[in-house]
């Protein structure tokens, strides 16, 4: 009999809660198992495994099918957590477009969720979306999709000005019908407040300690990583192994300990 997936009511009483949601990225089946005996809400089929597992130097070369693919390897061995797959660039360009893109990630991945990136631009695209009963993630600050447009992966959000834009488009996410938004690479502060004005979970990345939850990439978290930002931090240390450091993250996210300043941006 399998286990009780994780829903989208209980990801919203868990932040009403106060207790911190543990997402770790994955796109197989063996660190997918070894995620779920780690106790993750959340396991998100990220497009970063056009870099992470294809060697490519951003997310833009993900087609659908690769992502579909990855999905079902993760949706096989998946027990409790609940799936949110990445929809990859170019491939919710319209809302009509978004739609098929994102069935396409549910009936023939088993994806549970979608998360896709963008503000204002993407409204249209989460209300239809939300209006089929898809489950819908956002994704704001640093949009890894639109790396050459930002110029690199930098720290969004800073100032005045772009920090309202976050919080605009938060707002307006929301009411379009998110039901839960991904924060990456913000300050601290910035992330505070966004994390606090929405109803909606909020799972940051770089983005301090205030919001409800924290992801990261699992490679990363094992020190398999080619880049080294700010806010990685390597739990296979200490004599760890696999299955500890995944679970050692998985603490640290729940007890509030990670991240701790060395790993935020201010
Ligand atoms: O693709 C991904 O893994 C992501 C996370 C970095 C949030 O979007």
């Amino acid at each position: 009999m399998p286990n009780k997936t994780i829903t989208v009511k209980q990801l919203l009483e868990m932040k009403q809660a106060g207790r911190k949601i543990s997402c770790l990225t994955s796109y197989d089946a063996s660190f997918t198992q070894l995620a779920e005996d780690a106790g993750v809400e959340l396991l998100l089929v990220g497009d970063s495994l056009g870099m992470v597992v294809q060697g490519r130097e951003s997310t833009l070369p993900v087609t659908l099918d690769e992502m579909i693919y990855h999905t079902r390897n993760v949706a096989r061995v998946r027990q409790s957590a609940l799936i949110v797959a990445d929809m990859p660039f170019m491939s919710y360009r319209t809302p009509v477009q978004a739609l098929e893109s994102a069935g396409r990630l549910m009936k023939e991945g088993g994806a549970q969720m979608v998360k896709l990136e963008g503000g204002a631009s993407q409204l249209e695209s989460v209300r239809q979306l939300s209006s089929q009963g898809i489950p819908v993630c956002g994704h704001l600050g640093l949009q890894p999709q639109s790396v050459h447009k930002l110029g690199g992966y930098r720290v969004q959000g800073r100032g005045t000005l772009a920090a309202d834009a976050i919080k605009g488009d938060a707002r307006a996410l929301e009411q379009a019908g998110i039901d839960l938004l991904v924060l990456e690479c913000v300050p601290s502060g910035l992330a505070a407040e966004v994390t606090q004005s929405l109803t909606v979970p909020v799972i940051g990345i770089g983005a301090g300690a205030a919001t409800d939850g924290q992801v990261l990439v699992i490679y990363d978290i094992l020190g398999m990583n080619l880049h080294h930002p700010r806010f990685v931090k390597n739990y296979l240390v200490g004599g760890r192994n696999i299955q500890q450091a995944l679970a050692a993250f998985v603490q640290e996210v729940r007890d509030g300990v990670f991240p701790d300043e060395e790993h935020s941006y201010q």
